[in-house]
């Protein structure tokens, strides 16, 4: 089913130059990737989340939170990006200026192609020291785990950003810089609760963008965008993509 794409929203599109789009995890969800917020299957059913993703949780129980990492990068590792993430890549292959501000931990956006981009919570595909930040290539996987890092002996942790963690300033920066700069703000498959992303739609609308948002649920930020397309990323965005470029049904860009 072809989804309905307001004409506002392709005039808009058609006359943009500067487009910022911000991805969170229901971009990777026609990927398999379970949302962030979605319950958790098999033996990490029992586990919130919010309760692993923390300096605290990997402090007090490090194998633990180690071993949820090495699950979601198996999960990744066998995922492939979807129309949506390709459907990204076009639109920063049309426009003048685009950038790609992303949530998403999962790499797939690189994977598909996109190049502008700011990964606001970090990477799970890097891996850092815990004390003293040194990247880690690779470690012994029948060894100690967490493994140790070899310039001070730190436990090597994902490189993603935890709750009640800071953000990485340079990418935050930037995505202020470029939110407050747009024509189009494009807010897709994300709850939009969690801070400090969820406040780059409102920057941006502040800043008189048109914001969409593209969900198959309404969020916070629905009543206050310029128009929500109700529906999955990787259904809409090509759409999106083949009606602002006119390409016809089966037309590559
Ligand atoms: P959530 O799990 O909070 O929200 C996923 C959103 O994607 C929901 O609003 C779904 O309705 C929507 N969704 C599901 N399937 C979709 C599809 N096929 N197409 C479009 N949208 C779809 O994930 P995020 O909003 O990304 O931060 O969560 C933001 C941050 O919260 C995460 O980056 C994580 C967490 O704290 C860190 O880990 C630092």
């Amino acid at each position: 089913m072809i989804p309905a794409i307001p004409s506002e929203v392709v005039t808009h599109m058609r006359s943009a130059e500067r487009v910022v789009a911000l991805t969170g995890a229901g971009v990777s969800a026609e990927s398999g990737i379970p949302t962030f917020r979605q319950a958790q299957t098999g033996l990490w059913a029992q586990y919130d989340p919010i309760e692993l993703a923390t300096p605290q949780a990997f402090l007090r129980t490090p194998r633990l939170v180690w071993d949820w990492y090495t699950y979601r990068r198996q999960i990744i590792a066998a995922a492939e990006p979807n129309p949506a993430h390709y459907a990204l890549v076009d639109l920063e292959q049309h426009y003048p200026t685009f950038t790609l501000v992303t949530q998403n931990i999962d790499g797939l956006h690189w994977r598909a192609g996109s190049r502008d981009m700011l990964e606001l919570h970090g990477n799970i595909e890097r891996t850092r020291c815990f004390e003293c930040g040194t990247y880690a290539q690779g470690w012994d996987e029948e060894g100690e785990l967490p493994p140790r890092c070899g310039h001070c002996g730190g436990l090597l942790r994902p490189d993603v950003v935890w709750f009640g963690e800071g953000l990485p300033e340079r990418e935050l920066h930037l995505a202020y810089t470029v939110t407050q700069q747009v024509q189009i703000f494009l807010s897709i498959g994300t709850s939009a609760v969690v801070q400090p992303a969820a406040s780059l739609p409102l920057i941006a609308k502040r800043a008189g963008a048109y914001v969409i948002e593209i969900n198959p649920e309404e969020t916070s930020l629905s009543v206050v965008a310029d128009c929500w397309l109700q529906g999955q990323a990787g259904v809409i965005l090509p759409e999106l993509v083949r009606q602002v470029f006119n390409l016809s049904e089966n037309q590559e860009e």
